[in-house]
């Protein structure tokens, strides 16, 4: 049905004809939210952005009365910006093409999208813009989400033409800041004043999309709802936490961005460290976003800011493998030949406080590695005077239960436990009592991002960064981050999709711990 229609709708929808479509009435009070995608034309706006929206307007949770508008310099016109989306909705995103009606609701979707061009630092441009949403909402009250999809040397022009020029005058206005938030604690305490300039906090709504992955979200209610969990999430029965992100692939496409920031800011002091928090805090008064978000700035604040002797850093290099070349990180032509950039790294963190006193969390993340995963894994202490024991030798480790929250691919929360193997006589084995979600739920896990935007949208914060987080966890890592750029801490090389340096091993077995 789309595609017998799409000539109309590609090439143009006067407004008029969007408002019937959409049953758009003058006479009632529902207040409208326009939602702006500045930086349209990038990378994030069409794969993950534009797709989430729609994926929301097609589970009909976007409020009755919205429109969408992408802003960029890139000259286009709204036929050419719902083909750009049409395109990814046929080529790139195939889970949407299983749902019921989707061609037609894709169809009705569009008509609501539209496109202004212009610069990011002109106040007139976002006045133009202004006029356009204020068309669209029709003078019912008007709320406004902006969402910065654009690199961060424009977030502050970007930010303060449109609170200037494109605020709502009679709801609210809500920013979305996309990562990286500064390079370290001074660069991010830099850009929050200057958002603070013309945004209040609670305008600001720093987006860290791992938060938004269903089985981070499910965390809390793994631990907090669960009476076998909680009583033994301490020192006294966990023996160590491993963070563990991978890719196989490497900085493709992003080398720039990425050759400024390198993995530990790219990952490990957001989505990690985020993930850590959540994992590690006592439990929050109650599910407010303020009080959880008090609690993960708690366990930030008691955690030691890391040391280089508690760090491993690398680099991939070139490897043939199957007579296919994978590049090294520095082959990529935005990349300095002999960048030091860490593209894997592997640390030892602690929180030093009653419930975590001596339990190392672990954390490694790195790209071009030989799988693509992202897993919590929680590694329990030994039974005491095991009578088992001797089942498994001398390889101690075997032995205890290990619970592994994998965030993804294949979300499962699976424990691994010691079980007798059916049969006479007596030989244990381990076995998992396993939650697969593919096997147990029907139901598509949502993006990160529909998740996130949806929040946005209703004002839940729970799922976005406080400045004050922002802070805590940009302390525990800038003094490392100095030292290992000073000292020009050349990383130890692995060859594309491997598993990483041996040091990791190293670092982890200096704590007694074997990665999983
Ligand atoms: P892009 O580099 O694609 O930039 C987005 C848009 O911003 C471009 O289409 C371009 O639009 C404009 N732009 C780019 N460079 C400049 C410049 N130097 N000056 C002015 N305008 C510029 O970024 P992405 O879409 O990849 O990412 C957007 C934001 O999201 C960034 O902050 C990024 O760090 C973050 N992010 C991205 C992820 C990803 O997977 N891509 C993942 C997580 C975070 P035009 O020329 O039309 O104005
Ligand atoms: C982004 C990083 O924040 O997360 C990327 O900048 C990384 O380097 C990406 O590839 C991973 O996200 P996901 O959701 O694909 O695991």
């Amino acid at each position: 049905p789309f595609k017998e229609s799409k000539g109309g709708l590609l090439s143009g929808t006067s407004l008029e004809e969007c408002k019937d479509a959409v049953g758009f009435d003058n006479n009632e009070n529902e207040p409208s939210v326009s939602i702006t995608v500045v930086g349209a034309s990038g990378d994030l706006a069409k794969k993950k952005i534009f797709p989430a929206l729609f994926a929301l307007y097609y589970e009909d949770c976007l409020p009755k009365h919205f429109t969408i508008y992408g802003y960029a310099r890139s000259k286009m016109t709204d036929a050419e910006l719902r083909t750009m989306m049409f395109v990814v909705y046929l080529d790139e995103v195939p889970m949407f093409i299983h749902g019921e009606n989707c061609d037609e609701k894709m169809e009705q979707f569009l008509k609501r999208c539209f496109y202004h061009s212009g610069q990011y630092d002109s106040e007139e441009n976002f006045a133009e813009l202004d006029r356009k949403l204020k068309k669209h909402e029709g003078g019912r009250v008007s709320n406004r989400l902006f969402y910065l999809s654009i690199p961060p040397n424009i977030f502050i022009d970007a930010v303060k033409c449109a609170s200037l020029s494109a605020s709502s005058g009679n709801g609210w206005t809500r920013v979305i800041v996309e990562k990286p938030f500064g390079r370290d604690s001074e660069s991010s305490a830099a850009l929050t004043k200057a958002l603070k300039n013309y945004l209040d906090e609670d305008q600001i709504f720093r987006i860290d999309h791992y938060l938004g992955k269903e089985l981070v979200e499910n965390l809390s209610v793994l631990r907090f709802s669960n009476l076998i969990f909680e009583p033994l999430w301490s020192r006294q029965y966990i023996r160590n936490v491993q963070l563990i992100f991978s890719e196989d692939f490497g900085t493709e496409g992003r080398g720039g961005y990425f050759d400024n920031y390198g993995i530990i800011r790219d990952i490990m002091q957001n989505h990690l460290l985020q993930i850590l928090a959540l994992f590690a805090m006592e439990t929050p008064v109650s599910l407010d976003a303020e009080d959880i978000r008090n609690e993960k700035v708690k366990v930030l604040r008691s955690m030691r800011p890391l040391q280089l002797e508690d760090m491993v850093v690398g680099q991939y290099k070139s490897h043939t493998k199957g007579g296919v070349t994978y590049p090294a990180y520095t082959d990529d032509k935005t990349v300095p030949k002999d960048s030091l950039t860490p593209t894997f790294a592997a640390a030892a963190l602690f929180i030093d406080n009653a419930r975590w006193d001596g339990v190392p969390f672990l954390m490694k993340a790195g790209k071009a590695l030989h799988s693509k995963r992202a897993e919590i894994r929680v590694q329990f202490r030994h039974v005491p005077g095991n009578l088992y024991n001797r089942n498994f030798g001398t390889d101690l480790d075997r032995a205890t239960n290990e619970l592994v929250i994998r965030v993804q691919p294949d979300e499962a929360i699976y424990l691994k436990i010691n079980n007798k193997i059916p049969g006479l006589g007596m030989r244990l084995d381990r076995s998992n009592l396993n939650l697969h979600y593919a096997a147990r739920y029907s139901k598509e896990i949502p993006d990160a991002y529909e998740r996130l935007l949806l929040d946005a949208i209703e004002g839940e914060r729970r799922l976005f960064i406080r400045s004050d987080e922002l802070n805590a966890a940009w302390a525990l890592f800038t003094p490392l981050l100095k030292e290992l750029e000073e000292k020009k801490i050349i990383p130890e090389y692995y060859p594309y999709g491997s598993r990483g340096p041996v040091g990791a091993h190293y670092l982890a077995a200096r704590y007694k711990v074997r990665w999983g």
